[in-house]
């Protein structure tokens, strides 16, 4: 190949094969290797720093001014950059511009500081290249993932030591399955629930394989819901849409004041479907362990009771809350969960795991038969390929990564986490109530909890208020706490995150809260303490005349 200018004017760099086998083979000069471990060392050794360092003046340039410099198009046709300069470019254009999830300040949302092994560990991961989809691209990793499966099955259902032994490495069972995050964990359980509802009968070969018209004809059924309280993570919504169930029949049920779902009104919903839509069938009830906005925990021993009254299948939606059961001092919070006929935990939230991965458990091994594929070249009936049982086809060996860090935390590590989470909240929710400016919307159960700027002559007016003027002083509480949210976030400082809390299905009535998720070790409640009083300024100083 020979040199020549590209359209970008570089003229040294050419794409040729001797460059190519050294891009798989061999790393560049000395150079590249010096830079290499002019960066890496810091990531590997002190990832901590390195974060404070280089990562995350957010809001010192616009997003607007941001994308600027990102609207060119074109691929050259030979390299732009040797990797020295890549790895250069990444430290000093890209980092400085990333959030730093990492940061003790950094409480709005369930991204975090991770432990900086789990960097090794990702980087072994990558290294390795398996495939998990098939034994053929995974070997030991296949079996790994079976184990750590069962590990945290155990945790969830605590079935017999027998149980375990026959399904720890048992090709035909199967009790969990490793997903991309809690969205396609959630999906996984609702398919699952769907394709159990319609299966094949005479004249009838399954709703997996004729479609939602023909099972609904085939049962007779007019319509699937999936119920839900009000608190449910939209991911729900999108698995009615995909699973054709449509996603205004996942039905968002009232709350009570707890935010936990309201069983009278669960208990209401079924008796009307039943008296007056009878073609209609309830294809799962979800019952949440950490809500995304509140942190909530609906009565799962209830919904259990509930669900087996109605011949339903009980899904928990433990994405956030799952590994709160290694804490001896809260488990309990969960109480009920080991009913439940499928389990989502998310290992990118309070598994500390670097993104992304979500796990899907199954009460009963076989559960995920309904949605197994097969086909002739991956995936043969009887073998241990995981891609059998899974939406996902390739995928990487995360289990490994999990496996690893319960090695290293064991369960009082995980623990020692859970415990600050939820003590630190609870904490900082004393501290909201003390302080005059700040109404407690949400208090925390577990380590999310929802607060609002509303000053004490405000909250005695809305006592006496009636309706109207209530949700008149609600939308001018409501500016102002948008308002605050995005001033504290574009000081770049801290970051708590907002969220809009409707009490009922009247948007009229909808308040705008601040929310906080506790999980960074070192978030202190001095750090808590800090990001308050930037609030109380912030207030203070321009936004006080919203409300007089
Ligand atoms: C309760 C709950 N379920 C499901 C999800 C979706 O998880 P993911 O973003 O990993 O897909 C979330 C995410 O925040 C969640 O909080």
């Amino acid at each position: 190949m020979k040199k020549e200018k590209d359209a970008k004017g570089h003229s040294d760099l050419v794409a040729d094969w001797e460059r190519l086998f050294r891009v798989f083979i061999r790393p560049e000069g000395r150079a590249s290797r010096a830079t290499l471990i002019k960066y890496m060392d810091p990531i590997l050794y002190g990832l901590n720093d390195f974060l404070k360092t280089h990562v995350g003046i957010t809001e010192a340039i616009s997003l607007k001014e941001l994308s600027k410099g990102f609207t060119d198009t074109t691929i050259n046709d030979h390299p732009e950059k040797k990797l020295a300069d890549v790895i250069t470019c990444l430290i000093n254009e890209i980092a400085p511009y990333a959030v730093n999830v990492a940061s003790p300040y950094f409480v709005g949302h369930m991204t975090s500081a991770i432990p900086f092994f789990m960097v090794h560990l990702k980087t072994i991961i990558a290294a390795l290249n398996q495939n998990v989809v098939k034994l053929e691209t995974s070997k030991v990793l296949s079996v790994v993932e079976k184990q750590v499966v069962a590990k945290i099955h155990r945790m969830i259902y605590n079935q017999k030591e027998s149980f375990y032994r026959e399904h720890v490495q048992n090709t035909d069972t199967t009790l969990g399955v490793f997903v991309e995050g809690g969205t396609t964990a959630n999906l996984t359980a609702m398919w699952a629930a769907r394709n159990a509802k319609f299966p094949p009968k005479d004249g009838f070969s399954g709703i997996e394989s004729e479609g939602v018209a023909a099972a609904y004809h085939a049962y007779d059924v007019d319509r699937c819901v999936i119920l839900v309280s009000r608190r449910g993570h939209y991911s729900l919504r999108k698995a009615g849409g995909v699973l054709g169930i449509g996603n205004k029949n996942v039905i968002a049920l009232d709350t009570d004041k707890k935010n936990r779902i309201d069983l009278s009104c669960l208990k209401r919903t079924i008796d009307t479907l039943k008296r007056e839509i009878p073609k209609t069938c309830i294809l799962a009830i979800v019952g949440i362990a950490g809500a995304t906005e509140t942190g909530t925990v609906d009565p799962l021993e209830k919904l259990a009771r509930i669900c087996a009254e109605n011949n339903t299948h009980f899904h928990v939606d433990a994405a956030w809350g799952g590994p709160t059961l290694f804490s001896q001092k809260y488990k309990h919070l969960l109480k009920g969960i080991h009913l439940a006929d499928s389990v989502t935990i998310d290992g990118h939230k309070q598994f500390y795991m670097p993104m992304s991965c979500g796990m899907l458990y199954l009460k009963d091994p076989k559960t995920l038969d309904v949605i197994a594929y097969h086909a002739n070249y991956v995936n043969r009936q009887g073998s241990v390929d995981l891609g059998i049982k899974t939406l996902s086809g390739s995928r990487e060996a995360n289990s490994l990564i999990l496996d690893c860090a319960l090695k290293i935390m064991g369960k009082k590590g995980y623990a020692l986490l859970i415990d600050h989470g939820i003590e630190t909240a609870a904490a900082f929710a004393k501290e909201i109530k003390r302080r005059k400016l700040f109404e407690l919307v949400t208090p925390p159960v577990l380590n999310i909890l929802t607060y609002r700027i509303c000053p004490p002559a405000i909250r005695k007016k809305l006592e006496t208020a009636d309706i109207a003027e209530q949700r008149e002083i609600n939308k001018t509480l409501n500016t102002v706490n948008r308002r605050l949210q995005r001033i504290q976030r574009e000081a770049g400082v801290s970051f708590v995150s907002r969220t809009t809390l409707l009490q009922d299905n009247n948007p009229d009535d909808a308040i705008v809260v601040l929310r906080s998720v506790i999980m960074n070790p070192m978030t202190t409640i001095a750090i808590l303490n800090d990001i308050l009083d930037e609030q109380e300024k912030i207030f203070t100083e321009q936004l006080k005349g919203l409300l007089e």
